[in-house]
């Protein structure tokens, strides 16, 4: 018993940084240039014509940033968020529910999108393109249909599986944002302004060695930054160097390019035991024990993105920089069939 309420005291703490290091207005928001640009249009026309924001739907790799851009939409658009996911909604009654609940204006955000199930799909269209619910009240020959008016709201929905949301669905976003990994210097400056809100002495080249580590996610860069304080506390260390940083992450079995366990695991199962492949990935995920959508949806994009792993129609092949980080002989084969 003692035990789970320490565990829910440190994800409370946890929870309740990662709010204090959310952006909340654009202009604080770093990175991701094209699509603050976009939206900055997009909501002032809104706003200028005091309309709701069209549906926005937003994808890409878990920590970019998707639900920390739908706090700010609802932020600068001066409106509530409600926050919900794909599971969550189970049946149509309670996205109905959800939706009569909303005020003018207020942005609704469906985190996991693509795991919103066929019958609550089939309800959510109207209320997305005409803002009314169609309801069937009662079974058989007693059954009614009542159709009930909803205020104009904003949906935003958040998915890391793009292909999987239905067409039909897709269009009815009025704008479709893809979220990129970040440059490197772009994570230093998050990495920056969360020191200065946490009250974090750190140098200059500890940044750029953390920024270089964090996967290029935001998520990853804050995660490893409270580490690294608390690293730096235990050792009594007032100021975070380079040296602290290695040391943190040598910890965290983190290595000097950002790969972490799940990433090594992939790359060496594939070296090591299917020969750099081509290897499908089911047969990969089988042989780390892991769940194949954990696997495709956290580890390969970033694997894809630093050039170690690539999709053939074979199935996933180990690329030669990959062999080179890992130390091992890039095999002739491999060599070949690429060319
Ligand atoms: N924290 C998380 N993501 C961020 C971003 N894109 N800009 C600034 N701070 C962040």
């Amino acid at each position: 018993m003692e035990k789970k309420v320490a565990f829910k005291q440190q994800k409370t703490e946890d929870e309740f940084l990662d709010r204090t290091l959310r952006p909340r207005v654009l202009s604080e928001y770093i990175g991701q240039e094209k699509i603050r640009k976009s939206l900055k249009i997009f909501m002032q026309a809104a706003l200028e014509r005091k309309e709701s924001l069209e549906h926005v739907l937003l994808h890409g790799s878990p920590g970019l940033g998707k639900t920390t851009l739908s706090y700010i939409i609802a932020q600068e658009m001066g409106v509530k968020i409600k926050v919900t996911s794909g599971p969550a909604i189970e049946r149509a009654g309670d996205l109905a529910a959800i939706l009569t609940n909303l005020q003018e204006g207020d942005v609704l955000f469906i985190d996991e999108m693509h795991r919103l199930n066929k019958a609550v799909e089939e309800v959510l269209y109207p209320a997305l393109e005409e803002y009314v619910l169609d309801l069937v009240i009662g079974k058989g020959p007693m059954a009614q249909s009542v159709r009930i008016n909803l205020p104009r709201f904003t949906l935003i929905g958040a998915t890391t599986r793009v292909s999987r949301i239905s067409s039909p669905l897709r269009d009815r976003f009025g704008m479709v944002y893809c979220l990129n990994f970040y440059e490197n210097e772009d994570i230093g400056k998050i990495i920056e302004r969360s020191a200065k809100i946490l009250d974090i002495q750190i140098e200059e080249e500890a940044i750029a060695e953390l920024a270089k580590r964090a996967r290029r996610t935001p998520r990853v860069a804050n995660r490893l930054l409270k580490r690294v304080r608390d690293y730096a506390q235990v050792k009594k260390s007032e100021i975070i160097n380079k040296k602290l940083i290695a040391e943190t992450l040598n910890l965290l079995e983190i290595d000097e390019i950002g790969l972490d366990n799940l990433d090594k695991k992939v790359m060496e199962v594939m070296i090591k035991k299917f020969k750099g492949g081509p290897v499908g990935l089911s047969t990969i995920a089988a042989a780390i024990s892991e769940e194949q959508d954990t696997v495709e949806e956290v580890s390969e994009p970033f694997l894809i993105q630093i050039g170690f792993l690539s999709r053939t129609p074979k199935g996933r092949v180990a690329t030669e920089s990959a062999y080179q980080h890992f130390n091992c002989q890039y095999p002739k084969k491999l060599q070949k069939s690429l060319l």
